[in-house]
C-alpha cells in the first residue's frame, strides 16, 4: 500500500499545494476530500503561477488522474472557470473526475453566507463568503444536491425548484433578494451540461488505486484547526480538513491509510477571527507579513502573523497522527532577528478544546537564534546554516514527530527532502 495524507497542520495556506504539485509528479491519483473552493493553493512550476481552489494541484502532472472527492462541496462555475483558466497556462493537464457524492454549492449558499455572518455580530467568523458554510449545512441537513444528481436534468429541475422555494423564504426572511428560479436553472443546466462527463462514482476508483498498490495521494484543504470538531469552533470551516476526513471524503477506510504529512509554516498564520495565542499584532508580525507576502489567495486579506506554537503543533501531530512533518517557508524568516517559539501556556497543560479557554492562555517561549542568510539556494539537508538545523530539529525534538521536508521557497525546486522514506512506503 503506498498513500498519503498531506494535511495543513496550522490554520491552512501552509503550502499544501505546492507540497501536492511537488509530490504529485510521483502519483498515479491525487484526490482532494475536502472543503471548495474557500481554499486556495498556489503552485510555481516551470515559470508559471498556478492558483487552484478547487482542482487538485496533481493536475498539472499529465499522467496522474485527479479527482474531487466526495467530501468537497463544489461551486461550478468556479470550476468551469477554474478549468478554462487552467488550461489556459497549461495546454497538457492529467484526467479530472468529480464524486458524484460531492456537493454542488449555489449562489444562495453564498447569500446566504453573507446574510448569516451579518446575523453573528461580534462573533462574526469571517468566512471567506464562498457560501461553503450554507453548502455543508445543506448536507448535514440531508436536503443538499450532490453533484451526480445535478447533471441528471430530469432530477435537478425538482430539486433545484424544491431547495429555492425554501431558500427564497429564507433569504427574505434575512433581508435578501431572492432568486428567480428559471434564470437560475437555466445557468445551473448549462453548466451542468459541461461538467456532466467528469462526474463519476469515484469511490471505487480510490479505492481499487489503493488496493492495486497504485500511489495514491490524498491532498487536504484549510488546515487542522479549521477542523468542524478538532479546530477552534466556532472559528472554523464546515468540514474536515483533519488526515480521518481524507475517508470520509473519498470512500476508503482507515487501513488504507499508510503516511500522513503535515505541512507548517516557520511560524504561524491565520485568516479570519478567531483566537491565535501567538499572534505578533506588532513590528514582528508586520516584518513577516511583508517579507512572506502574507495575503490571501481566495480574498486577499492580510493574513496575521505571529510565532510557531508548538504546544499547538504538537496538538496537531496527535490529531492527525504524523508520519512527518513538512516545514515550509523558513526563507520568510531571515533577519527577523532572534525566533521565539511558544513550547508551553501558562498554568496549562496542552492545548484547550475550548476556544474561549484558548483566547486567554499566554504563550511562554524558547529563543533560539535567527538566520539572515537566503535559503532559497540550499538543495540539501547540509546546505542550511546550522541555525536553521537547530531550529528544525528543536521542532522535531518537542513534536516527537520527524521533519521530512524542507520548503525554502515557493517553487518547486526549492524543496529539500529530508526523510524520503517518510513520503511513499
Ligand atoms: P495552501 O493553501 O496550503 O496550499 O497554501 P497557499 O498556496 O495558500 O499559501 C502558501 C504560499 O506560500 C503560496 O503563495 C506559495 O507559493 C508560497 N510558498 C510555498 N512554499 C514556500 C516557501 O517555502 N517559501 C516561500 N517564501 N513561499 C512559499
Ligand atoms: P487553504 O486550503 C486559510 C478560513 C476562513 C475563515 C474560516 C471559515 O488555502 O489552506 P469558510 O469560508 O470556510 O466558511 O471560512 O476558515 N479558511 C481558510 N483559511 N486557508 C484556507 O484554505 C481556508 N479556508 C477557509 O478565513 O476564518
Ligand atoms: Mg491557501
Amino acid at each position: 500500500m503506498s498513500t498519503l495524507v498531506i494535511v495543513g497542520a496550522q490554520w491552512g495556506d501552509e503550502a499544501k499545494g505546492k507540497l501536492v504539485d511537488v509530490l504529485g509528479g510521483q502519483a498515479d491519483v491525487v484526490v482532494r476530500y475536502a472543503g471548495g473552493n474557500n481554499a486556495g493553493h498556489t503552485v510555481i512550476a516551470d515559470g508559471k503561477t498556478y492558483k487552484f481552489q478547487l482542482i487538485p494541484a496533481g493536475i498539472l502532472h499529465t499522467d496522474t488522474v485527479s479527482i474531487l472527492g466526495s467530501g468537497m462541496v463544489i461551486c461550478p462555475e468556479g470550476l468551469l472557470q477554474e478549468l478554462a483558466r487552467t488550461r489556459a497556462q497549461k495546454s497538457e493537464l492529467g484526467t479530472l473526475y468529480i464524486s458524484s457524492a460531492a456537493h454542488v454549492v449555489f449562489p444562495y449558499h453564498r447569500i446566504l453566507d453573507g446574510l448569516e455572518e451579518g446575523m453573528r455580530g461580534d462573533n462574526k467568523i469571517g468566512t471567506t463568503s464562498r457560501g461553503i458554510g450554507p453548502a455543508y449545512q445543506d448536507k448535514v441537513s440531508r436536503t443538499g444536491i450532490r453533484m451526480g444528481e445535478f447533471v441528471r436534468p430530469e432530477m435537478s429541475r425538482a430539486r433545484l425548484q424544491e431547495q429555492l422555494t425554501y431558500k427564497n423564504r429564507l433569504i427574505e426572511l434575512l433581508g435578501g433578494q431572492p432568486f428567480d428560479f428559471e434564470t437560475l436553472h437555466a445557468e445551473y443546466a448549462a453548466y451542468a451540461e459541461e461538467l456532466r462527463p467528469f462526474v463519476v462514482d469515484t469511490e471505487p476508483m480510490v479505492q481499487k488505486a489503493v488496493a492495486d498498490g497504485h500511489k495514491v495521494l490524498f491532498e487536504g484543504a484549510q488546515g487542522t484547526f479549521l477542523d468542524l470538531d478538532s479546530g477552534t469552533y466556532p472559528f472554523v470551516t464546515s468540514s474536515h480538513p483533519v488526515a480521518g476526513g481524507a475517508c470520509l471524503g473519498t470512500g476508503v477506510g482507515p487501513r488504507a491509510i499508510r503516511n500522513i504529512l503535515g505541512v507548517a509554516k516557520a511560524y504561524t498564520t491565520r485568516v479570519g477571527s478567531g483566537p491565535f495565542p501567538t499572534e505578533q499584532d506588532n513590528s514582528v508580525g508586520e516584518q513577516i507579513r511583508a517579507q512572506g507576502q502574507e495575503y490571501g489567495t481566495v480574498t486577499g486579506r492580510g493574513r496575521r502573523c505571529g510565532w510557531l506554537d508548538l504546544v499547538a503543533l504538537k496538538h496537531a501531530c496527535r490529531l492527525n497522527s504524523l508520519s512527518g512533518l513538512v516545514m515550509t517557508r523558513l526563507d520568510v524568516l531571515a533577519n527577523v532577528g532572534d525566533l521565539q517559539l511558544a513550547t508551553s501556556y501558562a498554568g496549562r497543560d496542552g492545548f484547550p478544546a475550548n476556544v474561549w479557554d484558548l483566547a486567554e492562555v499566554q504563550p511562554e517561549y524558547v529563543t533560539l537564534p535567527g538566520w539572515t542568510e537566503d535559503l532559497r539556494g540550499c538543495r540539501h539537508w547540509n546546505d542550511l546554516p546550522a541555525t536553521v538545523q537547530q531550529y528544525l530539529e528543536f521542532i522535531e525534538e518537542y513534536t516527537e514527530t520527524p521533519v521530512a521536508v524542507i520548503s525554502i521557497g515557493p517553487d518547486r525546486t526549492e524543496t529539500i527532502v529530508k526523510r524520503p522514506e517518510l513520503i511513499w512506503a
